[in-house]
């Protein structure tokens, strides 16, 4: 099947008659993939880069390094990155278009701190509706000039600092783009660089930078709080990476599986890195059938092959604490949730609010509108599971691939179809979904563009 970017893609979900069967070989981690092709453009020498994620978020880190300088290119399915090296990043003439893309807009943003240029950045419309400050303010104490701030909000124009005053911040809010970005611009200050969160949140930033050759710690801080400390000016090498096959794009057939009858699929290299891992605890719990198979070390990371089958889940609590180990995941949690017997409480989750949409209301609101019985909270969702669910509401993606996902594996199992008005934005990060889904067993009616 062939999804057209160019105009709304509705397409509907069928209920699944029959149980999904097969194994999944799954699209690169996308968080994984724009930091190859950043740490690759800023080293010396060529790194290449097998199973890059072919999504539009990735392609657009990858143009934005071409327009910083480095060169890339793609043989036999592997990316070639020639990275600046010593010599550096060099002025884009052009605007940085990020599209849809906030780990690649935000974590560029750390990059380009330290050069005496200016650069613009836009996006889409949901990326420019995104909370930007969280970036720049650690930026503009360290010595960044932000020329244009549309109250926060792309398009951003900024200027790196000549040199960079030392930093040693404590990020607000659990985020991984706001961490990854202190510590890019951190990569050219003459000064150590000292980051610290409240709770862990992904780590392919701190991994991937030492595997480069740059020199960090982490430490355990007091109340499960981190110390990341990087030296100044490391020289990073070009490195050889493999990037595993996406856990967040992977929740989608996991949780799909538990909950259509008789199904068994399996899922094959999947990071397991217990940073990302927060999901299928989860699931666990709840009772889901999933077994960790074929458990490996690859690149530094933990990487394994899943396989789910049915399972007749039970409401749980999930701790606030979990959040950032699954935070891309509620959406497809909830869908869980809604099929489990008894009540499911998610705390914590405000973060939900501030991703390509606002996904607690827009979970809420389309799961309220298929007949699913729920609270939504300023920062919870509290879902009442049910063995039926009635299905049949439209859903607008609203340009949030992972709220399209979301609802189509909803509809595979409501009584009445789902509608998602536009499939298209799916290939953000997970292009060959409807191709995956339609193998595993899945039914899907693609309709007339509008
Ligand atoms: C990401 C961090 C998370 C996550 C996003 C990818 C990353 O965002 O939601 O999809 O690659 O660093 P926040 O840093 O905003 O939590």
């Amino acid at each position: 099947m062939n999804i057209s970017n160019s105009k709304l893609q509705p397409v509907i979900a069928i209920a699944n008659k029959s149980a999904l069967l097969g194994e999944i070989i799954l699209p690169g981690d996308k968080s994984i993939s724009h930091r190859a092709l950043m740490f690759g453009a800023i080293a010396s020498g060529t790194t290449k880069v097998k199973g890059l994620l072919e999504g539009e978020d990735v392609l657009a880190t990858a143009n934005a390094m071409r327009q910083l300088g480095a060169r890339i290119t793609k043989t036999n399915n592997i990316y070639h990155i020639e990275g600046v090296g010593e010599k550096g990043l060099s002025k884009s003439q052009k605007t940085i278009d990020f599209g849809n893309a906030g780990t690649g807009v935000r974590l560029c943003m750390g990059l380009v701190s330290a050069y005496d240029f200016s650069t613009k950045f836009s996006g889409d419309a949901s990326l420019s509706s995104r909370p930007m400050g969280r970036v720049l303010d650690p930026l503009k104490s360290i010595g960044v000039e932000v020329l244009e701030d549309n109250g926060g909000k792309l398009p951003i124009t900024i200027r790196g600092a000549k040199q960079l005053e030392p930093i040693n911040y404590q990020v607000p809010m659990a985020s991984a783009q706001v961490k990854s970005a202190v510590l890019l611009a951190g990569l050219n200050s003459k000064h150590k660089t000292i980051v610290i969160e409240k709770i862990k949140t992904r780590d392919h930033t701190e991994k991937m930078l030492q595997g480069f050759g740059a020199k960090l710690s982490m430490e355990n801080g007091e109340n499960g709080a981190i110390i990341i400390e990087m030296e100044a000016n490391p020289k990073l090498i070009a490195q050889d990476i493999t990037v595993p096959g996406d856990p967040s794009s992977a929740a989608f057939a996991i949780v799909a599986a538990t909950i259509i009858p008789n199904s068994d699929v399996l899922i094959k290299n999947t990071l397991m890195n217990p940073t990302r891992a927060g999901l299928i605890k989860t699931l666990i719990e709840m009772g889901a059938n999933i077994q960790i198979l074929n458990s490996h070390i690859s690149g530094g990371e933990e990487i394994a092959d899943v396989r789910v089958r049915y399972a007749k889940l039970k409401g749980v609590e999930v701790p606030a604490k979990r959040a950032p180990s699954m935070i891309d995941e509620y959406p497809i949690l909830a869908v869980a949730a809604a099929f489990a017997d008894g009540t499911t409480k998610m705390f914590g989750i405000g973060e939900m609010r501030v991703k390509e949409t606002d996904r607690l209301a827009l979970m809420a609101k389309g799961l309220k509108a298929n007949g699913v019985d729920l609270v939504e909270g300023k920062d919870y969702l509290i879902i009442n599971g049910a063995s039926e669910i009635e299905g049949g509401a439209k859903i607008k993606a609203h340009l949030d691939h992972r709220i399209a996902m979301t609802f189509l594996v909803l509809g595979m199992v409501t009584k009445n179809p789902i509608e998602i008005d536009d499939a298209s934005v799916i290939d953000t990060s997970y292009p060959s979904f409807i191709a995956d889904f339609t193998d595993l067993g899945a039914s899907f009616e693609v309709l007339e563009q509008l």
